[in-house]
């Protein structure tokens, strides 16, 4: 299962991706995590010990190197490599832990106009050759895709779209569609999360009903840990949701 998960903000993207990866790592099948979010706390969530979370670097804090490699100078732009060689940064900055790997992409937005796109041209073909391992792979977005590309896209399962019941939450779905429609990424699952009730679970259903929806997860009121979303009593709940969805995931993304 090779996938991205993308939503709002605080919809509970990173929640959800760190229960996927616990999950398929638990099945033994040593997943790979990406961490494409600025905010880099995947590692966090997954639970990991502090020695490493503490010392991952993302990759994107290298910008002399995704620089180089992209053929220009850091936050320059210009005329730059589209497919530079990416195949050692990904070996230096994957972490192999505790029956998973996680890398942390992190995003370069510092810089004036047009300063972004070699830097990030970098961290898309690493994307691009991630995807290609013969791993089961979750990645972790922020609320748009410009890390992926056709090329990642076509080797990927597919999307999943998390969303809460708020309408804000739920128009993002529909532009995130758009957006993933643009890349050929049309395999979309969505899931709905911090559901309260029956009426917020309408709610979501009744604003996305072209879109297929992959489970509702129960809000348990803030105590999802941040420092590993198995732990406790929500915890175990939420690793029986995960369970069911994974499950479903695999399925929709199958066909
Ligand atoms: N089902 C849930 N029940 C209760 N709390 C939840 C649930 N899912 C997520 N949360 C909590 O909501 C907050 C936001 O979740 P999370 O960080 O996963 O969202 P996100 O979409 O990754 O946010 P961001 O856009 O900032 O990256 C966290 O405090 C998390 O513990
Ligand atoms: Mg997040």
């Amino acid at each position: 299962m090779k996938i991205a998960v993308a939503g709002k903000g605080g919809v509970g993207k990173t929640t959800i991706s760190a229960g996927l990866i616990l999950w398929l790592a638990e099945q033994g099948r040593c997943p790979l995590a990406v961490d494409a979010d600025p905010n880099n706390c995947l590692g966090y969530y997954m639970g990991l010990p502090d020695e490493i979370t503490e010392n991952i670097r993302p990759l994107s804090d290298m910008r002399e190197v995704l620089a180089e490699r992209a053929g220009t100078e850091p936050g320059r732009g210009g005329l730059y490599a589209l497919s530079p060689p990416v195949t050692d940064l990904i070996e230096d900055y994957m972490v192999d832990t505790n029956g998973l790997s996680l890398l942390v992409m992190g995003t370069v937005t510092e810089g004036g106009q047009g300063c972004l796109c070699p830097e990030n041209s970098v961290l898309k073909t690493v994307l691009r050759e991630l995807v290609d391992l013969d791993r089961d792979m979750v990645v972790d977005l922020v609320a748009g895709l410009e890390h992926l590309g056709r090329g990642t896209v076509a080797a990927m399962d597919g999307l999943v779209v998390v969303t809460d019941a708020t309408r804000p939450a739920i128009r993002t779905v529909e532009r995130i569609r758009t957006l993933a429609e643009d890349i050929d990424l049309t395999t979309i699952v969505v899931i709905g999360n911090k559901v309260a009730n029956s009426e917020q679970r309408q709610l979501i259903a009744d604003g996305l009903t072209d879109l297929s929806i992959g489970g509702y997860i129960p809000a348990y009121y803030g105590q999802i840990s941040q420092e590993g979303v198995f732990g406790g009593e929500a915890g175990t709940k939420f690793r029986e949701d995960i369970a069911r969805l994974a499950e479903v995931l695999q399925q929709a993304f199958q066909g």
